[in-house]
């Protein structure tokens, strides 16, 4: 169906809400969190600082940037019980089926019992989110029980540590700490605001998070990184990417990886990751995704005057850090959690029920008819 330009479906440009977290850019500020420009947290920033950003409305001094760490470290263990669910999950589940999964167990087992609580929560699910997902895959792709502690003294390098088994090295952690700052936060995107609808009812924040996580799951939105994947690694060469990419064009595809439904002209995360996937790419001596993906923005703004999203170089990035694919996604999860839990905070302090109306567009009032005299 053509988009018109006064087209209401999906709410696009209507303001659903206030927040003080974050804004997209619509409002000439750029995408900012809490007032800091996105460039300069990633560039400088480290995510437990923008996590805790995003928690207190304010970047937190060292001391307490040290007891958040240490709050975080704490946690990491997951219950023998989680750990006996994620190993009854088959190796070709989904893995955001998984963290979904995950993520509700977590909140069978340690239920968010008051609200007074929910910065413990928030942390709790911050922290053991890398290791549901390591867990899973290693025990259901290679048969091995993972520890699932580890020394880093990041998220970034838990992750990372869990996952390869074997410490990450300084340039490894800090791609990652940029990737999580960039997926932390993205106002009422449609995760977010499904956590807030959910938050407005009064649920527990397990609930709203696993709603959340089931929301992100869809291609139209977190999913698109590992689809991006998918189409890179389907190119041998940047004339291929090109070849490829105008036929697809030409046969009306949707490019995963581009375009975006707030921004119009460029999504600002994408300078920053596209960056990090050269600068790996340099580290690893492996260029060949990062050129054919080059080509492909290129094309793609050239041909449609569509630009690369936050998740378009994210594929190259995460593949040349030994992320398997169908593992990007939960990424997302590990970090937007961050942020999902700062709005259903946000929603809470000063909550009243989302329930918006529909404009009904069905039947006239009619008259029952017995389901004898229905002759169809
Ligand atoms: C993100 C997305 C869902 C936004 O959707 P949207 O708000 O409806 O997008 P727009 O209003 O800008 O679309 C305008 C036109 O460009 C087309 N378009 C948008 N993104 C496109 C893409 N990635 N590939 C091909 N065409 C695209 C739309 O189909 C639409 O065409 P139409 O007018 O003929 O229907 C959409 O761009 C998309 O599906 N992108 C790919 C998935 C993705 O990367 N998601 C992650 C977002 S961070």
């Amino acid at each position: 169906m053509v988009q018109k330009p006064n087209d209401s479906r999906g709410l696009h440009g209507q303001v659903a809400g206030t927040t003080a977290l974050c804004t997209v850019g619509a409002s000439g500020s750029g995408l900012t969190y809490c007032g800091y420009d996105i460039t300069d947290l990633a560039a400088q920033a480290s995510f437990e600082e923008v996590a805790f950003l995003l928690q207190h409305g304010e970047l937190p001094s060292q001391t307490e940037l040290t007891i958040f760490k240490q709050s975080l470290a704490e946690q990491r263990t997951l219950s023998p019980l989680l750990c006996q669910v994620l190993e009854r999950i088959p190796k070709d589940a989904n893995p955001m089926d998984v963290m979904r999964t995950g993520c509700s167990v977590m909140g069978v087992l340690a239920p968010e019992h008051s609200f007074a609580d929910q910065e413990q929560h928030a942390i709790r699910m911050l922290a053991q989110f890398p290791a549901i997902c390591c867990y899973w895959y290693h025990f259901s792709h290679f048969g091995t029980r993972i520890a699932t502690h580890s020394q880093a003294d990041s998220l970034g390098g838990h992750f990372l540590t869990l996952l390869n088994q074997r410490e990450a090295s300084a340039t490894e952690v800090a791609a990652m700490h940029a990737s999580l700052i960039l997926y932390a936060e993205h106002e009422f995107n449609a995760s977010t605001f499904a956590a807030r609808v959910a938050a407005s009812t009064l649920t527990d924040i397990y609930s709203a998070v696993t709603g959340a996580i089931g929301t992100l799951r869809g291609p139209l939105h977190g999913g698109a990184n590992e689809a991006a994947m998918a189409l890179i690694d389907s190119f041998a060469s940047p004339d291929e990417a090109e070849i490829g990419l105008l036929a697809m064009l030409a046969a009306k595809e949707k490019i995963m990886g581009f375009g975006h439904a707030v921004y119009r002209t460029n999504d600002p995360r994408n300078a920053i990751i596209k960056a990090w996937s050269r600068k790996i790419g340099v580290a690893k001596n492996d260029m060949n995704l990062f050129d054919i993906s080059e080509r492909c923005e290129t094309v793609m703004w050239r041909e449609k005057k569509l630009f690369a999203n936050a998740d378009f170089y994210h594929a190259s990035a995460y593949h040349l850090l030994g992320i398997p694919t169908e593992l990007f996604t939960p990424i997302f999860v590990m970090s937007r959690v961050s942020g999902w839990t700062a709005h259903i905070k946000e929603q809470r302090s000063n909550n009243r029920i989302i329930r918006p109306s529909a404009q009904y567009i069905g039947a006239e009032p009619r008259t029952y008819t017995s389901l004898s005299m229905r002759n169809r």
